[in-house]
C-alpha cells in the first residue's frame, strides 16, 4: 500500500490549480444514464471515485472515453444495456447508488444494492427512496437491494424533506426532470455542486428552476439531449489547500477557486488571522510567522461551513493559541483523525458531537493512519506544519478525492514524496 512521506517545516509559496469537483462530477456522471446523446464533461477530476463511477456506468452499458490531456472524460449512454448495480460496486463508493433515479426515469426500473454505512456514520437512504416512491416508483427492498420500478414512468410530485440532504436533492432532480408534470422540492440542500447539477441539466434540456434556494421546481419533459459541461472548481479542495497554506506559513493562490462557495471556511480562517484575498483567478491565501487565534465553529449544510473541512481545519486550530470548539452536526463519527492528530503532539477531547482542541506550540512527526478521505488530507496538513517526518499510511483514501496532492504541494515548495507499496 502507498504512504506519503512528509518532512514538515517548509513554508509554501506558489500557485495550486484547483481541478473540478469530485462530488459534482460524480451527479453528472450519472446525469448521462438520462439520455441518448453524449455528455461530456470537462475539468474532469480524474480520482479513483471518478474512474470508478466510470466503470460502473460501462458495465450499463455507457460509452466511455477520458481525454487525459484535455482533462475531460466523454459518456454516451446510446442504449442502457443493464440496469442493475451491484452490491460490490455500491459497497466500494457509495455514490454508485446515484445511478438508481437516472435508471428508473430513463428505463422505468432499476436493481441498486443498497450502500450500507461507512466510516463517517450510517448514512441511510430513506429520503432518497420516499421521494421516488412519492414520485409514483414501487420499491422493495430485498436481499439487500433496492428493486425500483416505474414502468409507466414516473411521476411528478410535491416532496418536502424533513431535513437537507445533498444527495437526496440531486437524486430526486435526476429522477424528476424525465417525469410526467411539475415536482416540487422543499427543504433542498443548496450547495453549488446542486446548482452545477441543474446547470448541466438544463442545458440538457431540463426545466429546472431554483437551484440554489431552498425550493426546487422541476417541470418534467420527455427527452434531454447531449451537452458539453464543465464541472465546476472543487471547493473543498480549494478549501484543503487554504488550510495547508496556512498551516504550514505560505503565501498560496488557489487558481480557479471561488470565494462565494467558500464564505464559512474564509470567515474562520480570518478569525484564526489568516489572510484570504480574492484575486481576478482564485483566492490568495497568506499567513504570516506567529501563532493562530482559536476559532470556534460548527458544521452546517451551505452556505454554513462544510463538514468536508472539519477535519483540515482542526488540523489547523491544533497550533493555535487557545482553545477551539467544533461542532460536527452533519455526520455521528466524523472526529477519526482526532487520535491521529494526537500522535502528532495534538491534544484534543472529543466527546459526542463536539471536539475541543487546545492548541500546541508544536507539533512534532510521527507515522500515523489516514481513516477515510478528508481525514487523511487533515493528517497530510498537520504533516507539512509538523517538525520531522510524518509518514501517512493508507493513502488510498486520498486518492478517491485528491488529484496529484504531491505535486501540488510539492510545486509549492514542501518537502511531500509518494512511498509504493506493493
Ligand atoms: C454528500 O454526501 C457528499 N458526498 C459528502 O462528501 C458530504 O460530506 C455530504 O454530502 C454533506 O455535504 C457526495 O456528494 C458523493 P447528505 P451525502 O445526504 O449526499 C443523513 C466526501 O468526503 N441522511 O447531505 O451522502 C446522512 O446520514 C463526502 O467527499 C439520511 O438520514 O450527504 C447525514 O447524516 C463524505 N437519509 C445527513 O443526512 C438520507 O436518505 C446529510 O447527508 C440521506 C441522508
Amino acid at each position: 500500500m502507498d504512504r506519503i512521506a512528509i518532512t514538515g517545516g517548509a513554508p509554501l509559496k506558489g500557485t495550486i490549480p484547483i481541478y473540478g469537483a469530485k462530488n459534482s462530477a460524480l451527479k453528472l456522471q450519472a446525469a448521462v444514464l438520462l439520455s441518448s446523446e453524449p455528455l461530456v464533461l470537462e475539468n474532469m477530476p480524474d480520482l479513483a471515485d471518478t474512474r470508478f463511477m466510470a466503470q460502473l456506468l460501462a458495465s450499463l452499458g455507457v460509452e466511455v472515453a477520458w481525454i487525459k490531456e484535455a482533462r475531460t472524460l466523454r459518456l454516451h449512454a446510446g442504449d442502457i444495456s443493464s440496469t442493475i448495480a451491484p452490491y460490490d460496486q455500491v459497497r466500494k463508493m457509495r455514490a454508485s447508488f446515484n445511478v438508481l433515479g437516472p435508471l428508473l426515469a430513463r428505463a422505468g426500473h432499476a436493481t441498486v444494492s443498497l450502500p450500507g454505512g461507512c466510516a463517517i456514520g450510517a448514512r441511510p437512504v430513506d429520503l432518497h427512496l420516499k421521494a421516488f416512491e412519492a414520485m409514483g416508483a414501487d420499491i422493495h427492498i430485498e436481499q439487500g437491494y433496492v428493486k425500483a420500478a416505474a414502468l409507466r414512468g414516473l411521476k411528478g410530485a410535491e416532496i418536502e424533506f424533513p431535513f437537507v440532504s445533498v444527495g437526496a436533492t440531486e437524486h430526486a432532480m435526476l429522477a424528476a426532470v424525465l417525469a410526467q408534470g411539475d415536482t416540487v422540492l422543499k427543504n433542498v440542500a443548496r450547495e453549488p455542486e446542486i446548482i452545477d447539477l441543474a446547470e448541466c441539466l438544463n442545458a440538457m434540456g431540463a426545466r429546472i428552476e431554483g437551484a440554489g434556494t431552498g425550493e426546487i421546481r422541476i417541470r418534467g419533459v420527455t427527452s434531454l439531449k447531449g451537452v458539453k459541461h464543465r464541472v465546476v472548481a472543487d471547493r473543498i479542495e480549494a478549501g484543503t489547500y487554504a488550510m495547508a497554506a496556512a498551516a504550514a506559513t505560505g503565501d498560496v493562490l488557489l487558481e480557479g477557486a471561488r470565494a462565494e462557495h467558500l464564505g464559512a471556511l474564509i470567515e474562520v480562517l480570518r478569525n484564526a488571522g489568516v489572510e484570504v484575498m480574492s484575486e481576478a483567478n482564485g483566492l490568495r491565501v497568506k499567513r504570516a510567522n506567529g501563532r493562530l487565534a482559536p476559532v470556534d465553529f460548527g458544521t452546517e449544510p451551505f452556505p454554513g461551513f462544510p463538514t468536508d473541512l472539519q477535519a483540515q481545519t482542526m488540523a489547523l486550530l491544533c497550533l493555535a493559541d487557545g482553545q477551539s470548539r467544533i461542532r460536527e452536526t452533519i455526520f455521528e463519527n466524523r472526529f477519526m483523525h482526532a487520535p491521529e492528530l494526537a500522535r502528532l503532539g495534538a491534544q484534543i477531547a472529543v466527546q459526542g458531537n463536539e471536539a475541543v482542541v487546545t492548541g500546541v506550540e508544536r507539533l512534532i512527526g510521527a507515522p500515523v493512519m489516514a481513516t477515510d478521505l478528508r481525514a487523511s488530507v487533515s493528517l497530510v496538513i498537520a504533516g507539512l506544519a509538523a517538525e520531522g517526518e510524518t509518514i501517512v499510511n493508507r493513502v488510498y483514501h486520498l486518492d478517491r478525492g485528491f488529484e496529484g496532492l504531491e505535486a501540488k504541494l510539492a510545486g509549492c515548495g514542501a518537502r511531500i514524496e509518494r512511498q509504493r507499496g506493493d
